[in-house]
């Protein structure tokens, strides 16, 4: 079904004399606004509020239930023709099965829903389909996967994170898909939180300017060019620091934290044109986010300026009532969640959303300037995804999907993520004829390098769609020989039901298996998990592994600890075992590759913590906490036995290299309100391999009307340096880049003493407003 649709009978009827600018999206500012107000006229109600609802696709799929598809998957005409045509929905999301389909399959499917939409609907209006491609096209067979958000931070690429982010976007569209939930813009500043591993880590500047290169990958300079596709940031606002650390718990965020610390990667987005945002599924200070008039409308669509389109997370409508009790019915819930500013809800399994919201309307409780608002900014979307012209994209335009142009970048990007935490007496690279054992639950699955949300939302399963790619212990094969490598995992995971627990697996054997071995390499972790199943009672890695660490500990073979988590795992007791660590995170398909590449000096690792990697489980503290984090130092009398301490700091990573810093240089030691700061310093490889050094400009502000955060990342660039080549790398800062929240909430610069830090090298300055 390659062709284009006919358009709907009512809708672009040509506006004569119409002519503008182009805009951002390509198409004409005027023309878009005149063609969607016109058909937004002539919109009953019944029309209007169907835009404005999103089923998940298993409703609509021949099966048992509204939770169920039936193999091989088929779309269920009557449920089809309901949705589509009685409800006139707009919008449909998600996987059928739970489970990743190839791009004939998705074209077919998407195609059918387009032909209903537009050819047996009065007005003709294209359905907008919506899915999680958060590394890669996630619900594709066969799509390149990156390394999830939190290994692409590690990467402080600017440049691998945008083409990441381009190449999804063509997966995504080569699977007939314009509409993508992700950037994840959450901050990472709590390791319990079960999604960390879908943030850009804990640092404010260091997810903004990442979220907007993930944006700009992900939308181009044009939706409407079918190579990109909408993006959609989330979760607005708060979502990722619950009080308990578990997914969708209540959260406790005053004001002047949320605006300093959440609301910036989120301006960030808008300012680059994102068209869609997901709100919080949790609740802030008692309030459902989705509640939240304060929030939706008042910070987000007013203050904010955020024109497109914001759609709840799965079923929080509903939430609102049956979770959290803010409101006594269903219809309550709708109509305190629309009037809070929601355009659009992910209901996902019923209609009823559709009957409370056009009652709500008639009885005046919801008025129709709110509906109006919600569907124009759902069809102006439509509209610039120029879906009316091209509903469906066809996967024969798409040569590129899979290639191995593509999957090179991703194994770049994996590459570049994986991050030497440790190198005692440069123990690694390991020699290439060296014998080793391979150790460790994470050794020997796919499943565990890629994490939830990839070909499945839990990535159970995941293991059917990867066989071409290569766990550690293939790709450490690979390197060494197989003769050179023994293979006991003595610690595995439970692949069925309770898939994040682990259990011991003949660990003797292991320790058994290190007397013929000159190294250890062992691969620690975590499963794959998302949302609530990866809640947390403890932060420590788990008994069985530590277990496995110190047993293989008493060989006396020198160890390499391999980490593949989701989240900072506690490895204080084990880690003085090791003589190298290695943190992977999540790294995608190719992690098993980079690992290697690492392990053996294929590649110098150049990766960097975007997160503090906390030591004890009651010290979950940020780097960019209050100096009052630091009491022992000051007092100094009591040696506080629980003063500030990390396992390894935010912005760390060694790399095979060395790299010297000089000549921090500063134009001046006044800064004005309209001047600016002009930085250099001079980086130089002083060994003798190539490498990459992420070269990081903190400052902090000496006192405050707020306790200044004892430093804040304020510029970061990534460059290469040959053996002996120096680069001077500058940097331009403004009094804005010196600013924080104060007690009224507003963003300011005081006047005062701040101290300018780059490596060990420190300068000092002084604003005078
Ligand atoms: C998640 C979102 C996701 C949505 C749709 C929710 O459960 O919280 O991040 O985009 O499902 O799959």
């Amino acid at each position: 079904m390659k062709k284009s649709f006919l358009f709907g009978a009512l809708l672009f009827v040509v506006v004569a004399g119409c002519s503008s600018a182009t805009t951002k999206d390509g198409s004409s500012k005027v023309e878009r606004i005149a063609e969607v107000e016109k058909l937004l006229s002539t919109m009953t109600i019944e029309e209007k509020v169907g835009q404005m609802a999103q089923v998940t696709i298993d409703v609509l799929t021949v099966g048992e239930s509204a939770f169920h598809t039936a193999e091989p998957v088929q779309l269920d005409k009557a449920m089809l023709r309901k949705a589509i045509v009685d409800y006139k929905i707009g919008s449909v999301l998600n996987t059928p099965n739970n489970r990743a389909r190839t791009v004939q399959e998705w074209h077919s499917l998407i195609s059918e829903m387009q032909d209903m939409a537009m050819n047996e609907t009065r007005l003709g209006i294209p359905i907008i389909y919506g899915v999680d491609a958060i590394h890669g096209a996630t619900y594709t067979a066969g799509a390149t996967f990156f390394p999830q958000q939190i290994g692409q931070a590690a990467t402080w690429s600017r440049e691998l994170v945008r083409r990441g982010g381009e190449i999804t976007a063509y997966e995504t569209r080569a699977s007939s898909i314009p509409w993508n939930f992700s950037p994840v813009l959450d901050m990472g500043r709590d390791p319990r939180f079960p999604r960390i591993w879908e943030t850009f880590g804990e640092d404010v500047y260091l997810v903004s300017e990442l979220g907007v290169a993930l944006v700009e990958g992900y939308e181009g300079d044009d939706i409407g060019d079918p190579n990109y596709l909408a993006a959609c940031a989330k979760h607005y606002l708060g979502y990722s620091v619950p009080w308990t650390g578990k997914d969708r718990t209540p959260a406790h965020i005053p004001d002047i934290e949320l605006r300093e610390r959440h609301v910036p990667p989120f301006k960030a987005a808008i300012d680059a044109g994102v068209h869609s945002i997901m709100v919080n599924s949790g609740l802030i200070n008692g309030v459902p986010v989705h509640a939240s008039k304060k929030l939706l409308t008042d910070l987000l669509k007013e203050e904010l300026g955020f024109t497109g389109i914001v759609v709840t997370d799965w079923k929080d409508i509903e939430n609102i009532y049956e979770r959290d009790r803010v409101a006594s019915s269903q219809k309550e819930a709708v109509k305190l969640s629309i009037n809070a500013g929601v355009d659009m809800s992910m209901i996902p399994y019923n209609f009823d959303f559709c009957d409370y919201l056009i009652e709500l309307v008639n009885e005046g409780e919801v008025p129709m300037s709110r509906i109006d608002d919600a569907v124009r900014r759902i069809l102006n979307v439509k509209w610039n995804l120029k879906l009316f012209e091209n509903p469906v994209t066809h996967y024969e335009d798409y040569p590129l999907f899979g290639s191995e142009e593509f999957e090179q970048e991703a194994y770049k990007t994996a590459q570049e993520s994986v991050t030497l935490l440790k190198n005692e007496n440069s123990i690694l690279p390991l020699p290439k004829n060296a014998r080793i054992l391979v150790t460790g639950p994470n050794a020997n699955t796919m499943r565990a390098l890629n994490g939830g949300w990839s070909y499945t939302w839990q990535g159970k399963g995941s293991e059917r769609y990867t066989t071409n790619y290569s766990t550690i212990l293939q790709a450490i094969e690979a390197k060494v020989g197989k003769n050179n490598v023994v293979f006991k995992e003595g610690v595995r995971y439970n692949n069925d039901d309770n898939y994040w627990v682990d259990e011991a697996f003949d660990i003797q054997g292991a320790v058994r298996a290190a007397a013929s071995v000159d190294y250890i390499v062992l691969a620690l972790g975590e499963n794959s998990y998302t949302e609530k199943p990866g809640d947390l009672h403890d932060l420590s890695l788990s008994e069985n592994q530590l277990e496995l660490a110190q047993a293989l500990s008493k060989t006396g073979k020198p160890m390499i600890l391999v980490l593949n988590e989701g989240r900072p795992r506690i490895i204080r007791t084990i880690e003085p075992m090791m003589k190298g660590v290695l943190q992977a995170y999540l790294p995608g398909n190719f992690g098993g590759l980079a690992v290697a590449d690492v392990l053996f000096g294929d590649i110098n690792p150049s990766g960097k913590l975007p997160y503090t990697y906390p030591l004890y489980v009651n010290s979950l503290v940020t780097y960019d906490h209050k100096p009052s984090e630091h009491q022992a130092k000051m007092v100094g009398v009591y040696d506080y036995e629980s003063d500030f301490a990390i396992q390894y700091p935010f912005g760390f990573g060694l790399s095979y290299t060395t790299f010297d810093y000089s000549d921090l240089k500063i134009n001046t030691t006044t800064l004005t309100k309209d001047g600016s700061l002009e930085v250099s310093v001079t980086v130089k490889n002083s060994g003798d391999r190539v490498g990459k050094e992420v070269v990081q400009v903190y400052i902090s502000d000496l006192y405050a009307s707020i306790s200044p955060d004892v430093r804040r990342l304020r510029r970061f660039q990534k460059i290469e340096l040959h053996p002996n080549e120096s680069k001077v790398v500058s940097f331009t800062l403004h009094p804005i880049d010196l600013s924080f929240i104060n007690e009224s909430l507003d963003r300011v610069t005081e006047k005062g003493d701040f101290e300018l830090q780059i490596a060990d090298l420190k300068e000092t300055f002084t604003y005078v407003e």
